[in-house]
């Protein structure tokens, strides 16, 4: 139900801030907060590979 991550468009921004910004306090349209399942680290990974995705 997200939207493609696989692309350039980007309703929020690609950009690192951004991105850990997203995963860890979620966004109003539906995706929920990771921020308290995962560690800084955890994040980290995970907005590096999401940032890889749009390359
Ligand atoms: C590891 C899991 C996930 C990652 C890495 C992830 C990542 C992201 C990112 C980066 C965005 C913002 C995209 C942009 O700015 O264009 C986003 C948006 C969104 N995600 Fe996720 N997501 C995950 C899991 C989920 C899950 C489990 C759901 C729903 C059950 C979900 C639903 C959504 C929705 C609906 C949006 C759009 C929110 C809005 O327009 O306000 N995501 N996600």
């Amino acid at each position: 139900m997200g939207p493609s991550l696989a692309d350039t468009t980007w309703i929020y921004g690609g950009d690192e801030a951004t991105i850990t910004e997203t995963l860890q306090n979620g966004r109003p349209g539906g995706m929920p907060a990771f921020g308290g399942q995962a560690t800084p680290d955890e994040i980290a990974d995970v907005v590096a590979y999401v940032m890889s995705l749009s390359k």
